[in-house]
């Protein structure tokens, strides 16, 4: 495959595009290392394919419609995994215009180069969050996904909506991974598992909400990379496919295995949540089971001692 893996150098981005090289496959990365957290974790995170020979790292912005439709002409694209986007439900509460932005024109300006130069398959990230406070549990991809919580998730769930006018009008083959909150190694500094961790190691409080009675599917990076590199050689006319762990844990859990790992007692502030947080996420990975062969495999406990290894080893954490 001649590969395109637009936010190659963020968390997901990075482990998928170096899997990908891996395995042979020609991989250009676009990224426009934003300052959203340090860029100097991005260069890191994709040093590996910086020296590699088979692939190029290219910095630009997915808004800049002309420059992508150049970059999938010039690098003869085959395949795109469209992983770059803002994340993060709370922070698009003060930022729609700029989600929709990035978001949704962004998604579009990915399709339309898809469209005119035949793409085989273009694979994009959307998320757990376009399911609602009334979506029934675990979620599935048939449940209306029309009531979501916040600007973020309603900008993917725009993209995932126009992905399907271009596979309408112009046969495109497009899937939309709905990503369940994904850790591991490099992961984001902005979520739950990188942030108890360092608030932990440095003795700092951590907010948890609803008395940590609230409920995620944590997913192992490696496990979703298995499924986008899955999704990426099948190309399936239009789909949306789950792509989580289906195994939801209580933050409650959540902190006492961090603490076991780390030896160290965390210091709980509780608070409410805010309206943008639905009380549980949990994933019907059925549908990808069937599809893909997705089929997790780290569990919660396992994929945090890796994510905490690689945490001490990235800021020289000494034992407890
Ligand atoms: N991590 C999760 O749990 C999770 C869950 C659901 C969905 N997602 C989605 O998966 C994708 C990857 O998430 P991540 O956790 O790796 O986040 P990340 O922030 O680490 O990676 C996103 C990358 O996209 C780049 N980017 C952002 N705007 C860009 C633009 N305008 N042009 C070019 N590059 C741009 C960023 O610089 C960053 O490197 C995102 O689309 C995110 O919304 C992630």
């Amino acid at each position: 495959m001649n590969l395109l893996v637009t936010g190659g150098a963020g968390f997901i981005g990075s482990h998928a595009a170096i899997r990908l090289a891996e395995a042979g496959n020609r991989v250009i990365v676009v990224d426009n290392f934003n300052d959203f957290y340090d860029p100097a974790v991005k260069r890191a995170n994709i040093l590996p394919l910086v020296y590699s020979p088979q692939s190029t790292v290219i910095e630009a912005d997915i808004r800049d419609a002309a420059e992508m439709d150049r970059i999938v002409r010039d690098y003869s694209i085959t395949h795109i995994l469209h992983l770059a986007g803002l994340a993060n439900v709370r922070a698009s509460i003060e930022q729609a215009p700029l989600y929709v932005e990035v978001n949704v024109t962004g998604t579009v300006n990915l399709l339309e180069a898809a469209r005119r130069h035949g793409i085989q398959q273009i694979v994009c990230a959307s998320t757990s969050s376009v399911y609602g406070e009334d979506s029934p549990i675990p979620f599935v991809e048939t449940a209306p996904a029309d009531h979501p919580m916040a600007s973020y998730p309603a900008s993917k769930r725009a993209a995932e909506i126009l992905g399907h006018t271009y596979y309408h009008l112009f046969g495109l083959n497009v899937l939309f991974a709905r990503f369940f909150s994904v850790y591991g190694p490099n992961g984001r500094p902005d979520m739950m598992p990188f942030m108890v961790m360092d608030s932990i190691v440095k003795g700092k409080p951590i907010r948890l909400f609803n008395g940590g009675q609230m409920r995620r599917d944590w997913t192992y990076v490696d496990d979703i990379v298995d499924g986008l590199c899955a999704a990426l050689e099948r190309p399936l006319g239009y789909e949306i496919i789950n792509l989580g762990c289906g195994a939801p844990v209580l933050m409650t859990e959540f902190i006492t295995i961090m603490e076991e790992l780390t030896g160290r007692k965390a210091l709980i502030h509780d608070v409410p949540a805010p309206l943008s947080e639905p009380p549980v996420t949990y994933c019907d990975n059925s549908k990808a089971r069937r599809l893909l062969d997705f089929n997790p495999r780290v569990s919660l406990p396992d994929g945090l001692a890796r994510t905490w290894a690689w945490y001490r080893r990235a800021f020289s954490v000494p034992s407890a």
